[in-house]
């Protein structure tokens, strides 16, 4: 069984989809569209009567809202929770009495706090976003593989599906410890910058391991699975 990323292209790039109950990392530089995707991938959820969690680590929801407004992406639903945890002062949790500035700084208590929520409630997919500060967090590095494979072991206790974004640098823990990991990059070609997208691993299934063009749209991501992003060439 496989479980959408809500991109009908990417899915067919991944032999039909993410294999539920693990976590996946999606890679790309600024505005490449990280965000986007994960709102597809949820959105495709909460559209099915799932419940899906999102947590924001530097976008502010309000923000995040209006913006996947105007990609026709309503994210203002009952099912579909989101939770503001980027470092704003006046910001306070939705759920118990909790600065959620504090989780941007410190991954033992955001990872208490989803962890909290899954116990109350069953959610089938969740997305961080992004992680790039949580690595900041840590100093130590075995301390903080330590603490993202105990993060990962216990969101598999709950069988949901956990997408986490990041930026390009500073994630080789995260790619090793991950069943899979998608690259949102941008090429050189003929003198104009182009996207493509990159399934780097894929843990337990085959997959189009050629980089494929990809557009942000009026719609959010559009991939174009049987294109090629070098003329002439097979990649
Ligand atoms: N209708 C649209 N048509 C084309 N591009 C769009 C459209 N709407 C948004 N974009 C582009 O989408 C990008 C934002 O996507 P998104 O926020 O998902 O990226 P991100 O990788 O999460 O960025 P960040 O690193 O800032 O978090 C911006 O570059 C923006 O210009
Ligand atoms: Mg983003």
């Amino acid at each position: 069984m496989r479980i959408s990323t809500g991109v009908e292209e990417l899915d067919k790039m991944l032999h039909g989809g993410l294999i539920p109950g693990r976590a996946y990392l999606v890679k790309g530089g600024p505005g490449s569209g990280k965000t986007t995707l994960t709102i597809h991938f949820l959105i495709e959820g909460a559209k099915k009567g799932e419940k899906v969690l999102y947590v924001s680590l530097e976008e502010p929801v309000d923000i995040l809202k209006e913006d996947m407004k105007k990609l026709g992406f309503n994210i203002d639903v009952p099912n579909f929770v989101a939770i503001d945890a980027t470092p704003v002062k006046q910001k306070r949790s939705i759920f118990e009495a909790e600065h959620f500035e504090e989780f941007a700084k410190d991954f033992k208590r955001l990872v208490d706090a989803i962890v909290n929520r899954l116990k109350g409630e069953k959610y089938t997919r969740i997305v961080i976003d992004p992680i790039t500060m949580l690595r900041l967090t840590i100093r130590d590095e075995l301390e903080y593989r330590r603490m993202f494979i105990g993060f990962l072991k216990e969101v598999a206790r709950y069988d949901a599906t956990l997408v986490l974004t990041s930026e390009f640098y500073n994630t080789d823990i995260e790619d090793y410890l991950v069943s899979g990991v998608i690259e949102l990059r941008e090429v050189e070609e003929g003198g104009k910058t182009l996207r493509g997208i990159k399934i780097v691993k894929f843990r337990g299934s085959a997959f189009d391991e050629s980089l494929r063009p990809y557009k942000i749209t009026d719609e959010g991501i559009k991939v174009y699975h049987k294109e090629s992003i070098f003329r002439g060439s097979d990649e």
